[in-house]
């Protein structure tokens, strides 16, 4: 096994400690994260469940550097987060971090390739060839490679999209309901290779998903209600996660509706 991002061993890759998000004021104050904590390990995929609104969303940009927390601290890759000027948390999330989102947003003009490519074009930095076919062999996207997005699958564009994730050899993946527009078999793929990228290259990835099958192929599942952290399940299958779920709202049992958010700072986080 090959690690991807700083040295392993050193602590957890990403960490948030007491963070506090609200949204709005006076009356209309939104506690959005209220004291979470969280520590994501290099090699580990984790998954982040709980209901509409409870934060998920919230805590994945706090962590990702596309929303300032109130109060609490983020740390990646051993730099602070949560203090840095606009123009670092650009350079940060540009080299340093990956960005899988719900719809996919890919460039329609540009090929599979050079949508998996463009994070590199962006920064000006050169394609490592090893590295770019380990990452085309393992999404398995070798013969779709000249394709354009409309000329793929919903799932062979989460594909491209994950590929394009990691072809920067991020510290950290952030993957906001990868498998929120996808039928059950692209939801395979795709999770198939966000745990296999886990297993074999070392990569750490969180995960937002209301889905509890997707969340079995994490190895840890965290459960946020309310803006806080409610509850944790290690090597979860979908039956214990159901559990969870039922146990932790019996009234939210059933997955939520998709999340919004994403859309909005996709193209943020692609083109800065
Ligand atoms: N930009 C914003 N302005 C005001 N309130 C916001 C903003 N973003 C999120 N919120 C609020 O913060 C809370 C948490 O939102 P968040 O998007 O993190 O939830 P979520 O768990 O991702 O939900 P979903 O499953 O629907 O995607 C919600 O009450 C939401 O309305
Ligand atoms: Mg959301």
């Amino acid at each position: 096994m090959r690690a991807l991002a700083a040295d392993p061993g050193v602590g957890p890759i990403a960490s948030a400690r007491d963070l506090v998000k609200t949204y709005g004021k006076g009356e209309a104050v939104v506690r959005a994260l209220d004291g979470v904590s969280v520590d994501l390990e290099a090699g580990e995929l984790t998954a982040i469940m709980g209901p509409s609104g409870s934060g998920k969303s919230t805590l994945m940009h706090c962590m990702a550097g596309l929303d300032s927390p109130t109060a609490g601290s983020v740390v990646v890759a051993g730099e602070e987060v949560s203090s840095m000027s606009e123009r670092r948390l650009t350079r940060l999330r540009r080299d340093r971090l990956g960005f899988v989102f719900q719809a996919f947003n890919l460039i329609p003009t540009l090929t599979a390739e050079e949508n998996i490519t463009l994070p590199l074009d962006i920064a000006r930095r050169r394609l490592d060839r090893d590295w770019f076919d380990t990452v085309v062999d393992a999404v398995g996207l070798r013969d779709r490679l000249d394709h354009r997005p409309g000329e793929l699958s919903g799932g062979q564009q989460q594909r491209v999209a994950c590929a394009r994730a990691l072809i920067s050899r991020p510290a950290v993946v952030f993957a906001d309901e990868p498998t929120g527009n996808l039928d059950s078999r692209s939801s395979a793929e795709v999770l198939g290779f966000l745990r296999g990228s886990v297993d074999e290259l070392g990569q750490a990835i969180v995960m937002v998903t209301h889905d509890p099958t997707a969340a079995s192929y994490a190895h840890r599942v965290l459960f946020l209600a309310d803006g806080r952290l409610v509850g944790e399940l290690e090597d979860p299958t979908s039956e214990s996660v159901l559990d969870a779920l039922r146990e932790l709202s019996p009234a939210h049992a059933q997955p939520a509706r998709p999340g919004r958010h994403a859309d909005d700072v996709v193209q943020g986080a692609v083109a800065r």
